[in-house]
């Protein structure tokens, strides 16, 4: 895991410099193709009759197509470069590379980032409407704790999450799936001045009773062959309760909910 995010982190870095300097360009380039199509005005505004050989040259050019056009082609190339943005440091801040061990960090930067990087699975596809996340952040302080493997568990919570809606969706139509939405609920509030909680739930297909006290364990998993390895949950357990010194549970009822909820301290009591 740890190469995976140095690997992540290094990759992130690395696109990181081509896409700043396009994005920096991008608002001197609006800028100067502004001030080029104001000269060109200009020149219409003084010359209003050039001679024929320019006139046909500029009929062929289709003036007035090209002048709205290049504008909001910048516009989209601007919002496209800001979005690589986000996601490359999204990436930086989820594998906390630089900051591996212990660290006072903000723990919604953290879910947020993971949020960022698991979008692609949050959105519509042709099956069903886009997976709808209501997030309840309470006042939190910062949180002493190893934030790179923290994000990991976001990571799993929220991808097992998305796996149970997916699996709920099976047999529905679009229209039944638009009528009661794919949720994901993350909550989060301060218990006493040394415990935090933290909250995920999905109205997905639940969790039977009898395999709750396997959900822990190492290579338990209920997904096809090549789907799950079973090792999300028993790796977030080891992170929250053992580098942390934290708590994690589950509390589901089947074929409507199931709610994960982790507990840890501000302040780190051990770390392995
Ligand atoms: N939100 C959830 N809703 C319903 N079932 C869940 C949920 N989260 C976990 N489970 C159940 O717990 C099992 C173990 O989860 P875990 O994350 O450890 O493994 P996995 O998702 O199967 O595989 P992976 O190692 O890829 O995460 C899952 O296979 C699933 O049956
Ligand atoms: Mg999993």
């Amino acid at each position: 895991m740890s190469a995976l995010g140095q690997m992540v982190a290094g990759v992130a870095h690395e696109i990181n410099n081509p896409v700043s300097f396009i994005h920096g360009n991008l608002i001197y380039l609006s800028e100067y193709i502004q001030d080029m199509l104001r000269a060109l005005q200009a020149y219409q505004q003084h010359y209003p009759n050039p001679p024929i050989a320019l006139h046909a040259e500029l009929d062929k050019l289709d003036l007035d197509f090209l002048r709205s056009d290049i504008t909001k082609m910048l516009e989209s190339m601007q919002i496209g470069t800001e979005r690589i943005s986000t996601i490359v440091s999204s990436l930086r801040n989820f594998s906390r590379l630089d900051e591996s061990g212990l660290k006072a960090v903000d723990i919604h930067q953290g879910i947020d980032s993971t949020l960022v990087i698991l979008q692609y699975r949050l959105q519509a596809t042709a099956d069903r409407p886009q997976i709808q996340v209501i997030k309840e952040y309470g006042q939190l302080p910062l949180i002493e704790c190893d934030a790179g493997s923290l994000n990991q568990v976001f990571m799993s919570l929220l991808s097992n999450a998305v796996d149970a809606l997916e699996a709920s969706n099976q047999g529905r139509s679009f229209q039944d799936i638009s009528a009661n939405l794919n949720a994901i609920w993350i909550q989060t509030r301060q218990i006493d001045t040394n415990q935090v909680m933290i909250m995920i739930s999905d109205n997905g297909i639940g969790i039977p009773e009898e395999i709750c006290s396997k959900l822990f364990d190492p290579f338990f998993t209920t997904k096809p062959v090549g789907k799950g390895t079973g090792l999300g949950l028993f790796m977030s357990y080891q992170i929250v309760t053992e580098k942390h010194g934290g708590n994690l549970w589950c509390d589901s009822t089947l074929g409507q909910s199931t709610k994960f909820v982790i507990e840890i301290p501000v302040k780190a009591k051990r770390i392995a």
